[in-house]
């Protein structure tokens, strides 16, 4: 059988990275991309030290050519299939909203949102022609509800929410399944310099190799998951606890919570 393949945005560093070397260590032909080259330089060098094939590449998410250009070359060494497509890259801005610059908001949105659908766009065509084939975004717990402090990034991932649901259900019809990976905060250089009322209040306790692992799950769900077409993928207890608070509180309530968490007055 031929080896499986992952295509992976944002994969120099934290998130992206761990999810590279577990497919790695599962014998998938790893495309690992992202505009760090240094960073996808070791990363090659460890995905080989691992007896794998690495496939290494600039890609600025934002540059929907760009984006198709690579994913094309990705699969012209693959036999044109393309079995994870997984939109990690993503950056976040912590602080008060009108206190950040207008550019710097747009730039996130960019990456967030559009690098998300540039990456499902140019990937549909490898997807539909693999059996089994899933795209896997990156959410957020801030997309559970609004967060202050992050508001625009909650935003962001509120978008990467709802076009993971819909596309899911308009991609059924080619056997894609879109998925997408909901932690809370997680220790990579994302979160290493922010200090929010919920970092202070619900503190940073996951890995990256725990939202690595849940990836992997997600590409390769087990029995239950394949019954309730598992779309959404929490990572850690406090996400889960969240997300089912949240579906099963009043709105009123579930507002009162954030805004305590958030420390805000
Ligand atoms: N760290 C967290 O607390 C956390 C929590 C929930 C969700 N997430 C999501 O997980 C994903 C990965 O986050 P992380 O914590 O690993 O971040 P990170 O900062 O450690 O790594 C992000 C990677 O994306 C790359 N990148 C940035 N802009 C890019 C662009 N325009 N094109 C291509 N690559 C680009 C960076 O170079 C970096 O290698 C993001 O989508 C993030 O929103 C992170």
């Amino acid at each position: 059988m031929a080896p499986k393949s992952v295509f992976i945005t944002g994969a120099a560093a934290g998130i992206g990275r761990k999810t590279a070397l577990s497919f790695a260590r599962k014998g998938y032909i790893v495309g690992a991309y992202d505009i760090d080259e240094a960073g996808l330089k070791t990363l090659s060098d460890e995905i080989e030290d691992l007896g794998a094939t690495p496939v290494i590449g600039h890609l600025d998410v934002t540059d929907a050519e760009e984006f198709a250009e690579r994913l094309a070359e990705f699969t012209s060494k693959t036999g044109g299939k393309l079995d994870v497509m997984l939109n990690n890259a993503g950056i976040l801005i912590a602080g008060r909203f009108e206190q950040l610059k207008v550019s710097t908001l747009h730039k996130e949105i960019d990456i967030n949102t559009k690098g998300v659908v540039n990456g499902l766009h140019a990937a549909f065509p490898y997807l539909k022609a693999t059996k089994r084939s899933v795209a896997i975004n990156l959410a957020s717990a801030s997309a559970i509800y609004g967060q202050a402090e992050l508001a625009n990034y909650s935003a962001t991932k509120h978008f990467v929410r709802a076009i993971t649901e819909a596309l899911d259900i308009e991609w059924s019809s080619y056997g894609i399944r879109v998925v997408a990976i909901w932690p809370l905060y997680v220790q990579t250089a994302m979160t290493a310099n922010i200090k929010t009322g919920t970092t202070d209040s619900l503190g940073i306790k996951l890995g990256p190799q725990d939202v690595a692992d849940r990836i992997v799950a997600a590409a390769e769900p087990n029995l239950f998951s394949k019954l309730i077409h598992q779309v959404h993928y929490n990572v850690g207890t406090q996400t889960r606890l969240m997300a089912a608070g949240s579906r099963f509180s009043p709105v009123y309530l579930t507002r009162l919570v954030n805004k305590r968490l958030a420390g805000s007055h």
